[in-house]
C-alpha cells in the first residue's frame, strides 16, 4: 500500500479516498496567487512600519516559519512520491504546490523587512530534520500533519491577532485557508497504517513523538520572548497548540474506532512538559521545578480539557 512505485495499484484505481481527492480539487478552487496578494497588500497598507523591537521579534518567529514552509513542501513531495492511495496522493502533491507558494510569498515578506535569512533553533532544526530524514510514512505523516501544521496555524492566529502588521495580518488570512486543508491527510491516512502496526512498532512511533513533543515544547520556550513582545500569553499560545493537537490525535482515534486511552500517555507528557517550561517557577532548581511538575501532572486526574 505504500510503496509508491511499480507496479500501479490497479486494485484500488476507482477505491480511492473521496475526502482526500476532495482535498486536492478544493485547493485547486481556492488557489491564490501569492505575488499579487502581496503586491497588493503592499499597495493598499505601504511598506511595513514595524517598531524596531517588534520588528525583531517577527523576524524571528516568521524566519522559523519560513523553514517550516520550506520542508512541509519538502515532506509533501515525499509523501506525493511514497502515497499508493490515488486520493492521498492528490491531497499530498497539493499540498506541496501551497507549501511552494507559502515558503516564495514569506521569503517575499520577509525581504519587505531587509530580513537575510539565519539559521534555525536547536529544537527546530531536530523537528524538521527528523520529519524529513525518517524514511517512515507514518512518522512523515504524524510529524507534519498533526504535529508541525497545528503549531504553525497556532502562530498565525495569534500574530493575526495582534495585527503588528496589516500587510502580515492579510497573508497569513490566505496562509491559514491553506493550512486548515492540510491537516486531512494525516487524519484520514495515518489511522490506515497505525492499524497494521505490530505493538512493538506502535511502542517505538509512540516514543518517537515523545521526542518530537518534547523538542516542539523547547521551541515553543524559545520562542517565549518573541511572543510577549507581541503581547501574547506563551501559555496561552502553547495551550492552544496542545488543544489543536489533541483534536487531531483524537480525530485519528475516532477514524480507528478506539478510545483515546492510545493517546493517554503522550497527553500526560504534553502536560508535564508544559508545567515545567510554563507554569513552574523559573528560579526554582531544576530538580524542584521537575518535582512540582511532576506532581501537579501525574498525581492530579486525567484531563484533556483546556485549562482555563
Ligand atoms: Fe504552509
Ligand atoms: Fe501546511
Amino acid at each position: 500500500m505504500t510503496r509508491g512505485g511499480f507496479p500501479f495499484p490497479v486494485d484500488i484505481y476507482y477505491q480511492t479516498d473521496d475526502k482526500l481527492e476532495g482535498v486536492y480539487h478544493r485547493g485547486q478552487n481556492k488557489i491564490w496567487d501569492g505575488k499579487k496578494v502581496l503586491s497588493s497588500a503592499l499597495k493598499k497598507y505601504g511598506l511595513p512600519q514595524i517598531d524596531a523591537e517588534k520588528q525583531i521579534a517577527v523576524e524571528a518567529l516568521f524566519s522559523i516559519i519560513l523553514w517550516g514552509e520550506y520542508a512541509a513542501w519538502n515532506v509533501s513531495s515525499q509523501l506525493s512520491s511514497m502515497l499508493d492511495d490515488y486520493g492521498a496522493k492528490m491531497a499530498a502533491v497539493s499540498q506541496a504546490h501551497d507549501e511552494a507558494r507559502h515558503f516564495y510569498v514569506m521569503r517575499d515578506y520577509l525581504q519587505t523587512l531587509g530580513h537575510h535569512p539565519r539559521p534555525l533553533p536547536a529544537p527546530v532544526q531536530y523537528i524538521l530534520e527528523s520529519v524529513l530524514e525518517t524514511p517512515d510514512l507514518a512518522r512523515k505523516l504524524l510529524g507534519m500533519q498533526l504535529m508541525i501544521e497545528p503549531v504553525a496555524l497556532t502562530i498565525f492566529r495569534f500574530v493575526k491577532k495582534s495585527n503588528v502588521d496589516p500587510v502580515l495580518t492579510e497573508l497569513l488570512g490566505y496562509f491559514e485557508i491553506d493550512e486548515s486543508r492540510h491537516v486531512a491527510l494525516g487524519v484520514k491516512y495515518l489511522p490506515k497504517i497505525l492499524k497494521r502496526m505490530s505493538k512493538f512498532e506502535m511502542m517505538n512511533f509512540l516514543l518517537w513523538q515523545a521526542r518530537m513533543i518534547r523538542a516542539e515544547i523547547q521551541g515553543l520556550k524559545y520562542m517565549e520572548p518573541y511572543l510577549i513582545t507581541l503581547g501574547m500569553d506563551p501559555l496561552e499560545v502553547f495551550e492552544f497548540t496542545e488543544q489543536r493537537q489533541i483534536e487531531c490525535l483524537k480525530m485519528v482515534t475516532l477514524e480507528m474506532g478506539l478510545g483515546d486511552s492510545l493517546w493517554a500517555p503522550i497527553v500526560k507528557l504534553i502536560d508535564f512538559q508544559k508545567h515545567l517550561m510554563f507554569r513552574s517557577n523559573p528560579k526554582a532548581s531544576f530538580l524542584r521545578r521537575f518535582g512540582n511538575s511532576f506532581i501537579s501532572t501525574f498525581l492530579t486526574s486525567y484531563t484533556t480539557e483546556p485549562h482555563s
